[in-house]
Formats: C-alpha cells, structure tokens, sequence
C-alpha cells in the first residue's frame, strides 16, 4: 500500500508550533535530549497515521518538539528497527514525513559497539561513511519521485559541512570525537567474534543495528544530515567480556548528557 504522508503530516502539525527545521532520532537510551526541548509538546507514534509503533527496550516511541538552540526541533524518542521486524518503508516513513514537515537537518543518534581496537566504551564518534549489511536497502520498491531519484549517489551522505561543525562544536566544548565508518547489521543478536573480524578486514569502525535505513532515506529525499555513535562497548571478541545489553545501556545513560551537549552546540550553530 503507497504510504500516505499527508495524514500522517496534519496530525502532527496540529500538535507542532511552527515548522521544525531540525530532526534529531535519539537512540537507545539517548532520549534525554527531549527532555532538554522549551515549550515541549509531543506525540506518540501510535497516533500517527501511517506510523508503526517502536518495541525497543529504551525507546520511548514518540515524537517531541520544542525550541532548542534557538531553532524548533523535531525529536523521535525512540526508533524503529529493522529486528523489530518493521518492513523498511516503515522503518524509514518518520524521516519522510520530516521531510513532508519542512525539516532541512537530521542528526541522528545510536549506541554502537567499537570495532575499531583503538575506540573505547563511552568514545562519541561522528560517522563518516557506512557499509549496509542489513541485506536490503529501505529504497527497493517503486521509487516516490517527490522524495527522489531512483538512482542517487551515496558519497556524502554523511555531510562534509555537518561534520566540520560537529568537530568545530566538539574542540570548543572539549569533547573529545572520534571519526569512523559505521557497519549496519540486523541483530537482534549481537555479532560473532568471526563477524566483527571480518567486519574489520571491510574498514568498519563500528556496527550496530540501526541508523544505515535512515540516512539513506534521509540523503534521498535532501536533507542534509549528521549521524553520531556512542559507542557502548567493545565489539564481540575485541576483547575477553561477553556483550550484555545493560553495558550498553549504563554506557549510554553515563555519556548521555555529553552527546546531548554536543548535539545542542550543533543545533545553535546550525
Ligand atoms: N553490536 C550491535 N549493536 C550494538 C552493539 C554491538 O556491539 N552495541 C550497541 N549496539
């Protein structure tokens, strides 16, 4: 069934103040930055036309908007993914209906495990570049020329100009950024030893499960868009520790308030 944006586009502007000109997707257990919005309003995704509903642990599932760095803000707390087993037209449809809202700049978030030897648990990493192991690109299917073309180029998704910003933000707040490639892989199980040392040999700094669909989506349709890892723990077999879903999220509620400092100099600097 084509998506219907419009519907989904009236009920959340009769929520919204003023047209958002900034998205941000907060990932797992990163959703605090909402709670940083002026004159907040929100709207849960079951109330959305068209919008499925996240079942991630951490992701409070709605959106939020509200004044943050003197621009209006549109957040998703909480994300859709692909082990959800969300079709990926739906798992990208928020990034559309940004688009359809008047958003110009995405920045999105997620908790990552470090591929990279040299990263540690608790490093922020501004994506450079991906590789998409999902086995499938949110695309396939009849292309919605409103959004964009069929066939598009890739080689700066993750904006050259964004990054400067984000790097420029990160020195004057002395937050330390590392940069690197992120790989997107299913899950829900985490990756094999085997996996992430393969995923190395193929110039991955970081894997986790999500963010690849939406900066597709998001590169399609012209927004112009920023991706930042936290990286929660070390990759499986990077070191002798078992991967155990609270590390991820005691990492990620630890520096979660250093990733939303840096994302609200972004946003001011926009
Ligand atoms: N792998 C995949 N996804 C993740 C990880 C990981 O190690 N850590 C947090 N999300």
């Amino acid at each position: 069934m084509e998506q219907n944006f419009e519907q989904a586009a009236l009920a959340l502007r009769a929520v919204l103040k003023e047209r958002p000109q900034v998205g941000v997707i907060l990932g797992s257990g990163l959703g605090g930055l909402a709670d940083r919005l002026e004159a907040p309003v929100s709207l849960p995704y079951g109330q959305v036309p068209g919008m499925k509903a996240s079942t991630a642990p951490g992701h409070a599932g709605r959106f939020v908007a509200g004044y943050l760095g003197g621009k209006y803000v549109l957040c998703m707390q909480g994300r859709l993914h692909f082990y959800e087993g969300h079709a990926m037209e739906d798992i990208v449809f928020p990034v559309r209906l940004m688009k359809c809202l008047g958003v110009e700049t995405l920045i999105v978030t997620n908790a990552c495990g470090a591929v990279n030897r040299d990263f540690a648990p608790g490093d922020l990493c501004l994506i450079t570049d991906h590789i998409n192991l999902l086995g499938t690109n949110p695309m396939i299917g009849p292309n919605r020329d409103e959004f964009g073309p069929r066939f598009f180029d890739m080689s700066e998704a993750y904006s050259p100009a964004l990054r400067e910003l984000a790097l420029a933000c990160g020195r004057e707040l002395g937050i330390g950024l590392r940069q690197g490639v992120y790989l997107g892989y299913t899950g829900p199980s985490y990756e094999t030893p085997a996996e992430i040392r393969a995923f190395r040999v193929l110039g991955a700094d970081l894997v986790g499960m999500s963010t690849v669909p939406e900066v597709i989506a998001a590169h399609h349709c012209g927004l112009k868009t920023m991706a930042i890892g936290l990286v929660t723990n070390m990759a499986a077999g990077v070191t002798e520790k078992k991967l155990d879903e609270q590390e991820v999220i005691d990492t990620a509620a630890a520096r979660a308030l250093t990733l939303q400092a840096l994302v609200e100099a972004v946003i001011e600097r926009l």
